[in-house]
């Protein structure tokens, strides 16, 4: 039913009002066939009643309410029509009478009514059983946001940092200063799986053992790489490791350009440290298996291994805009 507008912010209220409207314009018309002698039988009429508030219920109210709410209010109002239908003796056993007529099968109608109600209410509970065990198999609505915004700070091995203005402390130039553009000049470029700068230069090859600076943390970070986090983000650090399937989200692919690359390198500090569990709530509820590095490896050795992450996937980490 949309054509009659729910007015936002006043719903509950609209909600009451309508169905107060409807009991009223209910009462009336009942009121009105009862003084020309057509009255409603008292047990129709609570029938009627109650299936009209279930409806309204399921089709009316927007957004939807879940089947334990609709559950509540159609007790609630089962509660009230029966204080209605009982409220002197002689409306009471009104009420009572079509039932008690079918459960005594005064008359082969009534006999033929039970005999249904035999056949129809066991299956129809049956039915109910065997649906509600059915297994589902719908994915859950899962509304997850990948990259919550970060904390202004984050605390780890006993240090604050803020994350504004924090740099990583091997992202270093020849002079060992800061300098993000020397070491983006500096990754490496891939191609068919393979890494295309000269081998022979030792600015370009973290495994030379005679790199110094920047491309030596590189191959430190590598090294950590390979030791803990290749098992799920995968030798290519495509996300495809040993132990990738087995979970839900699966480990970031570090290739794609939705990971690290549009990330600060801070964020990716704080994402390290803290793994899936240390996820702000809006994280949830995806369970996320990363683990909280700072329970296994220093500040430096995460520093290290993020900067390992942008040199082999080629990105370079966002700035602060
Ligand atoms: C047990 C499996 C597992 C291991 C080991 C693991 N990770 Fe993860 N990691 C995940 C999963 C799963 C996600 C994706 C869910 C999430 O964002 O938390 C993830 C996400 C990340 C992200 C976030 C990327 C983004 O786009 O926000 C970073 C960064 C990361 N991992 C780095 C690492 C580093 C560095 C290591 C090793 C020191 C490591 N991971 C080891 C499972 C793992």
């Amino acid at each position: 039913m949309t054509w009659l507008k729910l007015v936002e912010g006043y719903m509950p209220m609209q909600m009451i009002s309508e169905l107060g409207l409807s009991i009223l314009v209910f009462v009336l018309v009942n009121w009105a066939l009862h003084r020309s002698g057509m009255g409603i039988p008292k047990f129709w009429a609570g029938v009627g009643v109650f299936v009209f508030i279930q409806l309204y219920l399921k089709y009316r109210i927007y957004p939807p309410i879940p089947f334990s709410v609709r559950a509540i209010y159609g007790t609630v109002s089962a509660c009230g029509i029966f204080m209605w239908v009982s409220g002197s003796e002689k409306e009471w056993q009104e009420f009572k009478r079509p039932i008690l007529n079918v459960m005594d099968g005064i008359t082969n109608f009534h006999q033929s009514v039970r005999t249904a109600m035999l056949v129809v209410i066991p299956l129809a509970l049956g039915g109910f059983a065997y649906s509600s065990f059915l297994p589902s198999f719908e994915e859950p609505i899962e509304l997850r946001t990948v990259h919550p915004a970060p904390p202004a700070t984050t605390k780890v091995h006993g240090k604050t940092f803020v994350l504004q203005v924090v740099e990583n402390p091997y992202r270093v130039n020849a002079d060992g200063d800061y300098d993000q553009g020397y070491t983006d000049a500096r990754i490496v470029e891939q191609a068919m799986g393979r890494l295309m700068k000269d081998v022979n230069d030792p600015n370009y090859n973290p495994w030379d053992p005679n790199a110094d600076g920047y491309i030596k943390y590189v191959r430190e970070g590598g090294e950590i790489f390979f030791q803990n986090c290749h098992f799920c983000h995968g030798d290519n650090l495509n996300g495809r490791g040993l132990w990738a399937y087995a979970f839900n989200p699966i480990p970031a692919n570090f290739t794609d350009a939705g990971t690290i690359a549009q990330l600060q390198e801070t964020f990716v500090f704080w994402r390290v440290s803290k793994g899936g569990i240390g996820l702000p709530g809006e994280g949830f509820p995806w369970a996320s298996v990363m683990p909280p590095w700072e329970q296994h490896l220093t500040v430096d050795e995460i520093w290290k291994v993020v900067m390992f992450e942008y040199w082999h996937t080629g990105y370079y980490p966002r700035t602060w805009d």
